[in-house]
């Protein structure tokens, strides 16, 4: 599908707007050649009639000027009125209909790309394709139209000095085709990827700007945003350079009518041509030639606009061309709250390597399991296949029986709490924080969620208790808090099957304990699979799978592993010296 028709299926129900602004400014157009050829006709009685030219003919000839010059512009007025309708329609429509998309992707697609970056890939190329239908569009009528005009007028009132005009004409016109071809197309697509490459680089220094400041870097530490600069300064250099010679040779023919028109005028005179009607010719076309380097100039503006259009419209599809996860034409509900793993497999688009490799469990229902493991492991992986972040390649996740693919994905969403590794509060009050797990939860319900997660004490002290807004006029949680607050979230949520990607970042001991604390009403009686980074979250899991490159290493309870003397003995050791060390040092410094 081409750009146009792909712009115009994005005007929903108002397909004749476009063309009725190319009609108008169409005619516009042609209204506007009008004035020019009037005026020639007062210049002309001036000249044949000498003293005896009629002020009523001249004065007839003005009134039409001044009459078809203001329709013009008002015609064209109302072309541009429509044409922006259009614009705002197609605009407004792209970034509806994006987002309606992103609404509907599989959650993983939010890993790889950054909420920052949906929104600059939407919003500014929705906002591209404005110039182009707003503005570029309606010209398109005038930029074909005028110079056709002028064609057939100069071939018409001296076809001699038609040719002389037209030599210019197809000189310049020859070398704008020629820097806007394969080359150009080409550059604008490179320009527009190394401006996208330098925003996002740009965001990224931005975020690392602390970084950056504790450790007395500069931005040559950032060598990707250097890097993405250098490139696109290299880009405008060349192509300016590209355009150099010919851009100044195109200049000097297309204005310079004069040097082709003058000689053949002499040479035509000589020929003892009638000397006033070549004078009069000459005029005429001195007044109406500028409408070819204007239409030119338009054509590239309009070329330009267009390459932008498209490249604009193909990046925010390819940023939605993703495909969906397939929902069950007839889903199943869940109607126990096992869960099994039936020989799972997942890569990562575009990885070599698998994340999660041949995995087979089975969590009986209300029992936990944990999922331990170095980092990297493939762990966060596992726990995102169960609510549907990405599909298993290979193998199948049932609960109750039913694959997770064939379950409504509101019932399964319900059905599941799902705790991130690293979640983030949303800038609202807490109530509506906490409310996202149950919109319609109770007062009471919500003060006891609140208080199962211990979390009356950062209530407590904040102004306007759970009506206070958090991220903004200096009131932060601490990262400690915001998991409690997560986890009242949770709560209040009561689904039966419990995710849990444990926080990596430590928080302070008396934190720590509030958040075991927490996390033991949370998942008391629930179906439990639980990413555990501190070995104390899972002595009392009713099985623990060692991870190890996407696959189980080891498997077991806490005693049956320690028995087996294998990897987990190990992380045992270890994470007792490192938590005995911590002690030790906080002894130290009391
Ligand atoms: N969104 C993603 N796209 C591509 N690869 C990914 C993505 N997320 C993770 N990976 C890769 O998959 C593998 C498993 O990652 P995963 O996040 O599951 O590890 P983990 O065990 O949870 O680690 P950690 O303990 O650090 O949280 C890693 O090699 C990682 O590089
Ligand atoms: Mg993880």
């Amino acid at each position: 599908m081409n750009t146009l028709s792909k712009l115009q299926s994005y005007m929903t129900g108002r397909k004749a707007l476009l063309p009725a602004a190319l009609t108008l400014s169409a005619i516009s157009a042609l209204i506007g050649m009008v004035p020019y050829i009037l005026i020639w006709f007062i210049i002309r009685e001036l000249f044949t009639a000498g003293k005896f030219f009629s002020t009523e003919v001249i004065i007839t000839y003005s009134w039409w000027t001044a009459g078809t010059a203001i329709s013009s512009v008002a015609l064209y007025f109302a072309a541009l009125s429509l044409s922006h309708l259009a614009a705002f329609r197609v605009e407004a429509n792209i970034r509806k209909l994006a987002m309606q998309k992103i609404l509907r992707m599989p959650l993983g697609f939010f890993d790889n790309n950054t909420i920052g970056r949906i929104r600059k890939i939407i919003d500014d190329n929705a906002g591209i394709t404005h110039v182009f239908l707003a503005h570029q569009m309606p010209d398109l009528a005038a930029t074909i139209l005028m110079p056709l005009t002028v064609l057939i007028l100069i071939f018409v009132f001296d076809w001699r000095l038609g040719f002389a005009c037209l030599i210019p004409v197809v000189i310049s016109t020859l070398i704008m085709s020629f820097m806007m071809g394969k080359k150009g197309r080409y550059f604008m697509n490179n320009y527009m990827t190394s401006l996208e490459e330098m925003s996002t680089e740009a965001v990224e220094y931005v975020r690392g700007i602390p970084v950056v400041k504790v450790f007395q870097q500069t931005v040559f530490s950032f060598k990707n945003f250097h890097n993405s600069i250098i490139k696109y300064k290299k880009m405008v250099f060349d192509y300016t350079k590209l355009w150099e010679k010919p851009m100044s040779a195109y200049t000097v023919i297309i204005n310079g009518f004069v040097f082709f028109l003058t000689p053949a005028a002499i040479l035509l005179i000589n020929n003892n041509e009638n000397y006033t009607l070549i004078i009069l010719d000459l005029i005429l076309y001195v007044l109406i030639t500028p409408v070819f380097s204007h239409s030119i100039m338009r054509s590239m503006h309009l070329n330009q606009a267009f390459g932008q259009a498209s490249e604009a419209i193909d990046r925010i599809e390819n940023l939605t061309f993703v495909e969906l996860p397939p929902i069950s034409a007839s889903p199943e509900h869940i109607i126990n709250h096992d869960i099994t793993f039936n020989n799972v497999s997942f890569s990562y688009p575009g990885a070599k390597h698998k994340a999660v490799d041949e995995i087979s469990f089975y969590i009986p229902t209300g029992k936990t399991i944990a999922l331990v493991g170095a980092s990297g492991s493939g762990k966060t992986t596992i726990a995102r296949l169960v609510p549907r972040f990405w599909d298993a390649g290979e193998g199948k996740i049932l609960i109750g029986g039913t694959n997770v693919k064939d379950i409504d994905p509101k019932e399964l969403m319900n059905n599941i709490s799902f705790v991130f590794q690293n979640t983030r509060l949303f800038k609202t009050t807490l109530l509506d924080n906490i409310k996202f797990g149950n919109q319609s939860a109770s007062i009471e319900e919500i003060e006891r969620a609140v208080d199962l997660a211990q979390c009356r004490e950062i209530i407590n002290k904040l102004p306007d208790g759970l009506n206070t807004k958090i991220g903004t006029e200096g009131i932060y949680l601490s990262g400690g808090e915001q998991q409690r607050i997560v986890l009242a979230r949770a709560i209040l949520k009561n689904a039966p099957i419990i995710v849990l990607d444990e926080a990596t970042a430590f928080t302070d001991p008396e934190n720590e304990h509030l958040i075991q604390q927490t996390l033991k009403k949370l998942t008391k009686g629930k179906t439990v699979l639980m990413v555990a980074h501190r070995l104390t979250s899972v002595i009392e899991a009713d099985n623990i799978l060692v991870i190890n490159k996407g696959k189980i290493f080891e498997q077991g309870t806490h005693r049956e592993l320690l028995e087996k003397n294998g990897i987990y003995t190990n992380m045992w050791n270890e994470y007792q010296q490192s938590v005995n060390w911590t002690i030790k040092k906080e002894l130290h410094y009391a």
